[in-house]
């Protein structure tokens, strides 16, 4: 392998620039160059790219966000598409890729993998965790931790107003940062989809809770944290009609796109590099079309799959408890 290329595609995360360096150092260490695509694969099929030398990636693994720029690319669910990011490939005599990404990124390494023998990896970067083959995603430990930090501030507030607040969290369709970040913040309730779906006039399992808490006694706050998507019109329209529902005033906030930002926590700069080491000393070994993760801290290679194949599990454990506690 003498020439390999790099990008970072859909949401960015907290470690996708940890990740980028560590490909960097570890390719210089092999005498291998290396060609970073900016904004996604639209850098691919566009040809904007620039050689990233050890010097390029210095001093910035506390960074958030990607120096390649990250962006969804809807030319490359086109054959079209494909091909002309198999054709980049080709004239610049690239011998592998490696995709730092969630799996809407690893569909489209697949796409391109039709058109181009060179090799493929994928590295698991988004800040939603919902990827099998990786215990954590680069940037969910970050995001936790932002959402921790915002549920505590509002914890305060509520409390001195004695208030319901609904916090709305990221995550796609998966529940893995509102579980987390609702069982750190001491969350009084967790709405993810793992639960189930929630229906418009049938808040009951939302309500009771409420009720049965102190907050109706007027002597504290109640914190729902909840997983965007699941309720129609979000937490926003939930906190209207609970309000309907009990009479109670109920706030909501969400948190948004701060949860994607900022600088990553140790443990997503740890991982970040530790995979980006894995995956160019994994291509030396002839690996393909797979994703570099780590499961019980060892790292190792998972098939690359596309969106829609997932069966990475929520901690049943966590899930069992909070149900448990929140019915009480
Ligand atoms: O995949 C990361 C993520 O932040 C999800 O949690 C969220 O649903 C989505 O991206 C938001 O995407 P956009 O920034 O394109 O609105």
């Amino acid at each position: 392998i003498r020439r390999i290329g790099v990008l970072t595609s859909g949401g960015d995360a907290p470690g996708m620039n940890a990740c980028i360096r560590s490909v960097v150092l570890t390719a210089a260490a092999h005498q291998i160059e290396v060609i970073g695509f900016s904004h996604g694969y639209n850098g691919l099929i566009e040809g904007d790219y620039t050689k990233l030398l050890p010097y390029h990636v210095q001093h910035i693994i506390q960074l958030g966000g990607t120096i390649l720029k990250s962006a969804r690319c809807p030319a490359l669910q086109t054959e079209e598409g494909a091909k002309a990011a198999a054709a980049t490939l080709r004239q610049l005599q690239l011998d592998a890729l490696l995709v730092i990404g969630g799996d809407g990124s690893f569909k489209g390494a697949l796409a391109i993998a039709q058109h181009y023998k060179g090799q493929i990896l994928g590295l698991p970067g988004t800040i939603d965790n919902d990827v099998d083959g990786t215990d954590a995603t680069i940037g969910y430990a970050t995001a936790i931790d932002t959402a921790l930090d915002a549920i505590d501030k509002i914890r305060d507030t509520a409390d001195a107003f004695e208030r319901i607040f609904l916090v709305e969290l990221m995550g796609r369709h998966s529940g893995f940062i509102a579980l987390s970040a609702g069982i750190a913040s001491g969350a009084e309730q967790i709405i993810c989809p793992e639960f189930g779906t929630l229906e418009p006039g049938q808040l009951d399992t939302v309500i009771r809770p409420i009720q049965n808490a102190q907050v109706l006694k007027g002597k504290s706050s109640y914190i729902i944290v909840m997983a965007e998507h699941c309720y129609p019109g979000g937490s926003t329209t939930l906190a209207a009609d609970i309000t309907d529902a009990i009479g109670i005033e109920c706030r909501a906030c969400v948190l948004g796109h701060i949860q994607r930002g900022g600088s990553p926590v140790g443990a997503d700069r740890i991982l970040a590099t530790k995979l980006g080491a894995y995956a160019v000393e994994q291509l030396l070994g002839g690996a393909h079309l797979m994703m570099a993760g780590e499961v019980n801290h060892q790292a190792g290679l998972y098939p690359l799959q596309a969106s829609g194949e997932r069966k990475k599990r929520i901690d049943p454990y966590l899930l069992r408890w909070q149900q448990q506690v929140a019915n009480d």
